[in-house]
């Protein structure tokens, strides 16, 4: 048996093109673009020492950012920092457990009722990250037999949650009432069904018809599942997001969002009625066989959500940071995408051009994020702003994407 099992072995071996690994070593898209001076993804960033608010070092010089969601600027607050802080001295580092087993602890439930409080809904759960929250909550909560209806432009863990489920799923066109209407039609009535959207669409900035979607739920007994990843802290008279905004909060029967946002550290949450966060915090497989998240991540969430109510004028701010962007970008010929929220995509119809309009602004001293498709239906020049921005950043940020464009011969007209 030995010599059989060499001898195979040394077969293997010289079938050097049966090595699991080849499609790693020949995947050369990355290696391309370095070899072009192209590649702009995991640029290594530094500390905020020496920094103002809307800056960060990188390669240990300021960079202005405009790429990052941490919409209100409550990754350095001081409250937010001086929370994390005490949590860990109260709670150490971590709960080496399970939510359901030793890693429950009253700072959890805590701020799980405040979540559940600011989206109007029964109940709330804490995940270890947004991802993991739209994964684990759609899968659980749709079963063999029901349909799930998801707008076309949804976020990876809402795509992945709806792949890992045994419901079927159908994808409507992005935010067209028409088609959603005719793909209820199409259900049979012993079918049920859920709703998927983004309040804010993530790449785009734009915002789901929210209202028409719960209109089509209630003439079609539909649930409904809204992610207000980018729309909470954001939107919204008490900062709920995407739903309050339209005046239909109370109308949505789940509600996600994520704290690696406006919530100024990483985790996630999904609020329902108390059955549906029962259900899910015990079959919710990424929930259940996952430790809980970190104290000094829920304690930043907590202090994030006082920073909201208690300073309001930091929405305001960044809307209005947002709002002057898009005119000043429009007012120079800059195609811009329609939208309301701090996301504000320009349009660079040329992957190759996108990604050396970005490379630029960084020698700049400016970080925006690229998207190229298919992230987003077109490649986009995606300046995500913040409420630390200000006027003078955007007036800086303008100047440069222009001479910039004009200097490189890139079209930022449609
Ligand atoms: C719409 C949307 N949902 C979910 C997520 C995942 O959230 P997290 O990064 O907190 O895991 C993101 C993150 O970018 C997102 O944009």
């Amino acid at each position: 048996m030995r010599s059989v099992s060499i001898l195979s072995s040394a077969a293997r071996t010289a079938r050097g093109s049966n090595d699991l690994f080849e499609k790693c070593r020949n995947f050369t898209r990355p290696r391309d673009l370095q070899d072009a001076g192209l590649y702009l993804y995991f640029g290594v960033f530094n500390d905020h020492k020496g920094c103002a608010p809307g800056e960060i070092r990188m390669r240990n010089r300021k960079v202005l950012m405009f790429g990052s969601n941490d919409y209100l600027g409550l990754t350095t607050h001081p409250k937010v920092m001086e929370a994390a802080i005490e949590a860990v001295r109260r709670y150490g580092s971590g709960c080496s457990g399970s939510r359901l087993l030793n890693g429950t602890l009253d700072l959890h439930v805590e701020v799980e009722a405040r979540l559940a409080a600011l989206v109007h809904k029964e109940a709330a759960m804490i995940f270890g990250t947004g991802f993991q929250a739209n994964y684990a909550a759609l899968s659980a909560i749709t079963d063999k037999g029901e349909v799930m209806l998801c707008d076309h432009n949804l976020h990876a863990s809402l795509v992945e949650g709806a792949l890992r489920s045994p419901a079927r799923t159908v994808r409507f066109r992005h935010n067209d009432m028409e088609h959603l209407e005719r793909c209820l039609e199409n259900c049979s009535p012993e079918e049920k069904v859920l709703i998927v959207s983004e309040g804010v669409f993530s790449m785009e900035g734009d915002l789901a018809d929210l209202p028409g979607i719960v209109r089509l739920a209630k003439k079609y007994q539909a649930r409904t599942y809204v992610d207000e990843a980018h729309g909470i802290g954001v939107l919204g008279a008490t900062g709920a997001g995407t739903a309050e905004h339209l005046g239909v909060l109370d109308e949505m029967d789940i509600v996600m969002g994520t704290f690696s946002k406006s919530l100024a550290t990483v985790g996630g949450f999904v609020a329902s009625e108390q059955a549906v966060v029962d259900y899910l915090k015990h079959t919710a497989r990424p929930f259940v066989f996952s430790a809980s998240l970190a104290p000094a991540s829920v304690a930043a969430v907590r202090a994030a959500l006082d920073i909201i109510r208690e300073e309001p004028d930091r929405q305001r701010r960044l809307l209005a940071v947002a709002q002057r962007l898009r005119v000043e970008l429009r007012a120079r010929g800059c195609y811009v995408l329609e939208g309301e929220t701090p996301i504000v995509p320009v349009v660079v119809a040329n992957e190759l051009d996108l990604c050396r309009l970005c490379k630029a602004l960084l020698e700049d001293g400016i970080y925006v994020n690229p998207v190229l498709r298919p992230a987003a239906t077109q490649n986009l020049l995606r300046i995500s702003c913040t409420a630390a921005h200000t006027d003078a950043h955007v007036d800086r940020l303008v100047e440069a994407i222009i001479r910039l464009a004009k200097k490189l011969d890139i079209p930022l007209s449609d």
